[in-house]
């Protein structure tokens, strides 16, 4: 199929929406990373997208929507707790998973009785649902496995010639894909952490939410069960090899070195992402990074942690599913030479 590339004029969004509408599928920016969509009420068009993807079937997709009356078209038993967070956040990266209603096709939904609702704030991707007079389901624009990707450029790598139309927008604000909070019970629980984190989201509502347990199990141990079926797929490898250094000591350098070194003259190529503590810099373009290195033919990445917190925990927990969870914690040695 010869996918075509449209500039973000308003033209070309009445192209792509006309491409939604006529069961086609279309890949476009967000805030968060692009999406690949499709009519999320069309159960033809959307499972155009699983195979676009090379996605499981069983995962669910993000429907997304432009204007908070859409919500009622497509969800139901919406709490008050629900509401005050729509009203806090949206639109922008955060999803909620909500009870689905009987017009939702089970395969955008993966099969579930709940759907996962997002209102993005990029104006490109609001446009485009709203021209497409229709909820739009999207996952990430990437072959599954692969980073998400955050620049058009990224997407036509492993979409051109799969979809019917690529959105070619600016480059992500925001880098990693939005908060995933499941709202179907009684405890919001943070089903994948995102850019707004749990203090946030926290600050708003009374009760207090919870993480998912299975956002501090390692996925290869027997006992991780993620509520959140798309957790559980390989993620975000790239083809190097991927080492994290941990640890709040200074001898965390002295590692990167040593293992840059025994790598280099093993006759290696080796790259180290430093970030520092830049968690929004981090979020931005750890996934453009990991692209840019599978391109260059890396054979090693090292990167340092990012402290475990805020929107570091959600950079960290995209972090380690890409390095597999070959992680090396480096004791705190005591500095001498600080008086
Ligand atoms: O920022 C984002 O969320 C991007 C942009 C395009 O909006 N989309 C995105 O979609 O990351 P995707 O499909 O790559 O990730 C959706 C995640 C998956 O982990 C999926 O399992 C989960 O949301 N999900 C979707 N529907 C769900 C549901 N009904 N219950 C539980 N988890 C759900
Ligand atoms: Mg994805």
């Amino acid at each position: 199929m010869i996918t075509k590339k449209l500039d973000t004029t308003k033209e070309n969004i009445k192209i792509a929406a006309q491409i939604i509408k006529a069961g086609g599928i279309v890949a476009f920016p967000t805030e968060t990373v692009y999406g690949l969509g499709a009519d999320a009420l069309n159960e033809i068009a959307t499972s155009k997208i699983y195979e676009a993807k090379g996605r499981p079937s069983d995962n669910p997709m993000i429907v997304h929507i432009s204007r908070i009356e859409e919500l009622d078209l497509i969800a139901t038993e919406i709490s008050n707790t629900a509401k005050v967070l729509m009203e806090a956040f949206w639109p922008g990266p955060i999803t909620f998973v909500l009870k689905k209603k009987e017009c939702v096709p089970s395969v955008t939904t993966g099969g579930l009785n709940t759907v996962a609702v997002r209102m993005p704030s990029d104006k490109i991707a609001r446009e485009l649902i709203k021209e497409s007079q229709t909820p739009i389901a999207a996952p990430s624009a990437n072959l599954s496995g692969k980073a998400s990707p955050t620049n058009a450029m990224d997407v036509l790598e492993d979409m051109d010639g799969r979809v019917d139309a690529v959105i070619m927008g600016k480059e992500c604000q925001v880098g990693i894909e939005s908060t995933v909070l499941d709202l179907t019970s009684d405890t919001p629980v943070i089903l994948r952490p995102g850019y707004i984190t749990k203090e946030e989201i926290d600050k708003v509502i009374k009760i207090k939410t919870e993480f998912d347990n299975s956002l501090f199990i390692n996925p290869s141990e027997k006992d991780f069960h993620p509520k959140s079926p798309g957790m559980k797929y390989k993620h975000y490898a790239p083809k190097a090899e991927f080492k994290i250094v941990k640890g709040n000591g200074i001898g965390i350098d002295k590692v990167i070195k040593e293992l840059r070194d025994k790598a280099e003259n093993e006759g290696k190529k080796v790259e180290v992402l430093y970030y520092g503590e830049d968690s929004e810099k981090a979020a931005k373009t750890f996934f453009a990074d990991l692209r840019r290195l599978d391109r260059e033919d890396v054979d090693l990445i090292i990167s340092a942690s990012l402290k475990p917190e805020g929107l570091g925990f959600s950079v960290m927990n995209r972090m380690m599913k890409s390095a597999g969870y070959d992680i090396i914690c480096v004791e705190e040695e005591n500095d001498d030479s600080i008086s």
